[in-house]
């Protein structure tokens, strides 16, 4: 049985999850506008791969017997400057979220849920890799700085990046 505060906090996160990928998505939508689509597509993929986490959360929910809540969305920043301002305010998110996992590892180990931790310790592998492919990109636009030419190469290589499933990764829900 779990208890009441870490549920409620696994619900919290869960919002946390839909909200990043609603972030991220924004971001997606401002590169559309400006006519970045491989950094778009690149956007649009991690708000898949948000997706896939905020299920995971979901399912964890309910097969703990919990009560699934769906907390409401805030709306989203829609303009940066730049696509590196973009993609240091990715790494800024990633930081936060990065640190919301910790205090519910932390929970997990005062309450003494043992089944909760282990859950989490996949999202504590995943926030590095998070952080570490938003700062890869931040080192490769701050040396292209204003050069149209490097802008265009990285739109086009950041493009390459296939949309994720929700479904795929995650696994079909149990029958
Ligand atoms: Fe689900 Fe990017 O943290």
């Amino acid at each position: 049985m779990i208890s009441d505060r870490m549920l409620k906090a696994l619900n919290d996160h869960l919002n946390i999850e839909f909200q990043s990928a609603y972030y991220y998505l924004a971001m997606s939508a401002s590169f559309l506008r400006e006519d970045f689509n491989g950094f778009a597509q690149w956007m649009r993929a991690q708000h898949g791969e948000e997706m896939v986490h905020a299920m995971k959360f979901y399912d964890f929910i309910d097969d703990r017997d919990g009560a699934i809540e769906l907390q409401a969305l805030q709306g989203e920043q829609s303009e940066w400057d730049s696509p590196l301002h973009v993609f240091e305010s990715a790494l800024e998110h990633e930081r936060m979220v990065t640190s919301k996992i910790y205090d519910l590892v932390d929970l997990s180990l005062e309450v003494r849920d043992h089944a909760t931790n282990t859950f989490l310790q996949w999202f504590v592998t995943e926030q590095v890799e998070e952080e570490a492919t938003a700062s890869d990109i931040i080192q490769q636009l701050k040396l292209i700085g204003n050069d149209g030419n490097g802008l265009f190469m990285l739109d086009r290589e950041l493009g390459q990046r296939s949309g994720i499933e929700a479904e795929d990764e995650a696994g079909a829900p149990p029958a």
